[in-house]
């Protein structure tokens, strides 16, 4: 059981409350999460993302799930958070957190959303290539304000993580590459922006990555290319940002990650790294996301029905599926569930656990071992917490799930279940037809 978890009589229960509780309060599919885990996910990195050489923040990558009551979490643990979209930067900013805590990514940032950054003040913009300086100097100016920036690098590790979420090929979207012939004239035309003021490199080496010498190996490269532009340029650098990814275990396929002891590591590595390159740096900030929330999520499902087919596959049918989790489809991703309100059951059927989405592929778990199940049990899948809630869809007009927080035996709905009304809101009637 992952957090506070707990079997009562066969019930599942969390944050103690019992899911059947939380089922009757506020129907299925349902996010569940577990205030307390999430809370000692971020206590575990602040414990060990620390040092006396340099100042740390720790930014909470929003990507990964974001709602305003996560924004009060994240705020409340001591935080930042970062944006990479004008509706996750509203979002942030419709709460009470202080903008200069808030910071803003993207490959290809609109005018509106650069706008949106200055105007609110917030705290910094990753820059992602050399042509946006230029635009966000522009905005600086008309707006008569100037802001603080970094530059993405792409520094060229191959992470070994899945294709779609590694970030720093040679061939990715994201940064500047250090390999580029232009990189110091790149730099050297944001530090020459006066409406802009340099804090210094961005690196993001992908996703779920369990790999450490990969960590390692951004770091060096990092210290190093630090290094050589600030003697290059004759100017201090004061920070550097190296991202998220760090790796979680889902099932047992995965190993399980110490957070505060992969944070030593990481700090220990910068320390001896900046020592032997005799670089000083002021701050260093770090990004995670999934390690923040994604084993303090579950999503609750009610079954409505069985079947084996011909071909001998035995299905449970859940009231949700790809719209409120694609990553068994996108990416293969792989997930455990148990019976939820059964769980003294054996475990000893094989099933896979299908969504109700008109398309082959709504599999959210395929071949698992489940107790004994039937129509109206719950099951719940865990280690939904990231990129689920936050990559649903109304597909075949599913509506989005609610989201409850739960700790110490209470439940706080942060979001509700979207409605019918919901759907049809922006659609408009055509006059004539
Ligand atoms: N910083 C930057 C610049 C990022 O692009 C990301 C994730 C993070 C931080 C946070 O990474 P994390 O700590 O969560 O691994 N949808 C995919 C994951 C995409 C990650 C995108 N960037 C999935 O469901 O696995």
């Amino acid at each position: 059981y992952l957090g506070t978890m707990k079997d009562v009589d066969g019930v599942l229960e969390i944050g103690g409350v019992l899911v059947t509780k939380l089922q009757k309060d506020y129907g299925t599919p349902l996010y569940i999460y577990d205030l307390e885990l999430m809370e000692k996910k971020i206590t575990a990195l602040k414990e060990g993302f620390h040092s006396d050489k340099f100042k740390t923040t720790i930014v909470y990558a929003s990507k990964a799930y974001l709602s305003k009551g996560m924004v009060q979490v994240v705020d409340k643990m001591g935080l930042d958070i970062d944006a990479v979209s004008a509706g996750e930067l509203h979002t942030i900013l419709s709460t009470k957190i202080n903008p200069k805590k808030v910071h803003m990514h993207g490959n290809n940032k609109s005018l509106e959303e650069l706008e949106m950054c200055v105007g609110s003040e917030i705290g910094s913009i990753i820059l992602d290539n050399r042509f946006e300086a230029k635009r966000v100097a522009d905005v600086c100016k008309r707006l008569g304000k100037k802001i603080d920036v970094m530059l993405r690098l792409n520094i060229g590790i191959d992470a070994h993580t899945h294709e779609y979420i590694k970030t720093a090929k040679h061939t990715s979207k994201f940064g500047e590459s250090i390999f580029d012939r232009d990189i110091v004239e790149i730099v050297r035309d944001i530090v020459e922006k006066e409406e802009l003021n340099f804090l210094g490199f961005h690196c993001h080496i992908g996703s779920q990555i369990f790999d450490e010498l990969a960590f390692g190996e951004g770091i060096e490269t990092m210290v190093k290319f630090t290094k050589e532009i600030s003697e290059k340029l004759n100017i201090k650098i004061p920070e550097i940002n190296l991202g998220g990814g760090f790796g979680v275990r889902y099932t047992d396929e995965d190993t399980d990650v110490d957070l505060k002891k992969l944070m030593k590591k990481i700090v220990k590595s910068l320390e001896v790294t900046l020592e032997s390159e005799k670089v000083t740096i002021e701050k260093v900030s770090i990004e995670p996301g999934r390690s923040i929330v994604a084993q303090a999520g579950s999503t609750l499902y009610t079954v409505g029905g069985k079947k084996k087919t011909f071909g001998g596959e035995k299905y449970i049918f859940i009231d949700g599926g790809m719209t409120d989790n694609i990553r068994p489809a996108l990416y293969s991703a792989k997930y455990e569930s148990v019976v939820a309100n059964r769980l003294n059951e054996e475990k000893k059927e094989v099933v896979t656990l299908a969504g109700k989405c008109c398309e082959s592929g709504d599999i959210i778990i395929k071949d698992t071992k489940l107790g004994k199940c039937d129509e109206g049990d719950l099951v719940l899948v865990s280690c939904t917490g990231a990129y689920g809630h936050s990559m649903s869809s109304n597909y075949n007009k599913a509506l989005k799930p609610a989201v409850v927080f739960v700790k110490n035996g209470r439940s706080y709905l942060v979001s509700k279940r979207e409605t019918y009304e919901d759907l049809v809101r922006n659609d408009l009637m055509l006059e004539e037809i």
